[in-house]
């Protein structure tokens, strides 16, 4: 466990200072400061995570009554589960007692959350069902001590969460690529694998580290082999003007070639981040796996295969890249200021079968591959950032330009 020696002349002050000093270096890393300070972790989580639209979970995870998934964010748990009318809700697992936790299993089939430590009970919804002796307590209402509840908003089979009772409705930025999100069929999909890959250092370079692909040339031999978007567009515009011409036509999907982007300072609304586009794997590729061959039937409505992916952001912290065959999720979770959960969900058709249809190494190796190589550079980077003569150098401007608009509406998020 890496460990941030905490900053003790920390204050609100110096983080006003440090946004300011950052807006005034527009187009440059971020001031090691953002990724030590305790009090920037704490409204970081206040005024991003706990404000956003995050993926918790596949409806596939929570198919019957009384189905839980948990999703760890930051010290919270959250538990995702369905109740008997068939709805799903998003329960804090801390009891409205004195705060223990209510379940303790990482997923499973209950009839209600009985907490271990004086034995409250709660059904499904998160109401309060019982507790024992109570009554001795003039006015104590059941009504008034339901587990928290964040909200939920499922779409195409994905399961979003957003803590805060005010955000803006996910759904009208999530229809914005719903035309290219659709033809996978995700409703009916199946997770044939998920793995969490934790590493030391601040969620923000995980995150910028996905939002680039400088570093893929470098870092990742076998993904850049096969994934065009390693070079900058003027470079491989041939092939994926190419590409999107022939897309419709061999994929069997119209609307496939959407090109959308909505996130971070181009967001509508805080914390509904969404883009999608295709990009093109190089001549002689159909998919993301070692060789570029097939690993698994094709997706809902895809009858072919165009050489091409769908790329998505689906909130700040949430991205896809969906192959005609299989879907690649990727999930970014802040843990502590220098642990990160990057999790990867793959998705085959929901009728494929494992060992005939499709080989779960086969299928996972290229993205498995690369977040071992990703979780390496991320873990040097943050060793690097957390040292004491570290100062921010220049983003690209071209492969990096995402990486500064992150930063601005970060800054902003932070400090309106
Ligand atoms: S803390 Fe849960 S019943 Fe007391
Ligand atoms: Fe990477």
């Amino acid at each position: 466990m890496t460990v941030i020696a905490t900053m003790v002349d920390d204050s609100p002050a110096l983080l006003a200072e440090k946004v300011a000093a950052q807006r005034n270096r527009p187009g440059y890393a971020m001031d090691p400061y953002f990724y030590r300070s305790h009090l920037v972790h704490e409204r970081e989580l206040d005024a991003i995570v706990y404000r956003s639209w995050l993926y918790a979970a596949h409806v596939s995870q929570v198919p019957k009554p009384g189905d839980y998934v948990q999703f760890e964010i930051g010290e919270d748990a959250i538990i995702i589960c369905r109740d008997e009318a068939g709805e799903v809700h998003a329960l804090m697992n801390i009891c409205r007692h004195r705060g223990a936790r209510v379940c303790e299993e990482k997923r499973g089939n209950r009839k209600t959350f009985v907490c271990p430590y004086h034995g409250w009970v709660y059904k499904l919804d998160g109401s309060l069902k019982a507790a024992r002796a109570m009554g001795a307590l003039e006015g104590f209402e059941m009504a008034d001590y339901g587990l928290k509840r964040g909200r939920c908003c499922v779409y195409e089979g994905l399961i979003f969460i957003n803590c805060d009772p005010d955000a803006a409705d996910f759904e009208p930025a999530l229809d914005t690529v719903g035309a290219a999100l659709a033809p996978y069929d995700l409703p009916a999909a199946k997770v044939a694998h998920s793995q969490v890959y934790r590493v030391e250092a601040n969620w923000k370079l995980a995150l910028e580290n996905y939002l680039e692909c400088y570093h893929c040339a470098t870092a990742h031999r076998a993904y850049a082999k096969l994934h065009s978007i390693q070079d900058l567009d003027d470079r491989h515009s041939e092939i994926t003007d190419n590409m999107l011409a022939r897309a419709e036509e061999q994929t069997g999907v119209p609307g496939v070639t959407l090109n959308h982007y909505q996130a971070y300072s181009s967001s509508k609304a805080f914390g509904t981040d969404v883009y999608h586009s295709r990009y093109a794997l190089y001549d002689g590729f159909l998919t993301g796996s070692d060789g570029g061959r097939p690993v698994a039937p094709l997706m809902g409505r895809f009858t072919g295969y165009d050489g091409g992916a769908g790329d998505f952001q689906l909130g700040p912290l949430c991205f896809m890249l969906n192959y005609p065959d299989h879907c690649v999720l990727y999930r970014f979770t802040p843990r502590g200021i220098a642990a990160t959960d990057m999790e990867i969900v793959w998705f085959v058709r929901g009728d494929a079968e494992e060992g005939k249809d499709y080989d779960r190494d086969a299928l996972t190796w290229l993205w498995h591959h690369t977040t071992q190589e990703d979780e390496y550079i991320i873990t040097r980077n943050s060793a690097g950032v957390n040292s004491h003569f570290f100062e921010p150098g220049p983003y690209n401007p071209g492969y990096e330009s995402i990486c500064t608009d992150f930063v601005a509406w970060y800054l902003n998020a932070l400090v309106p």
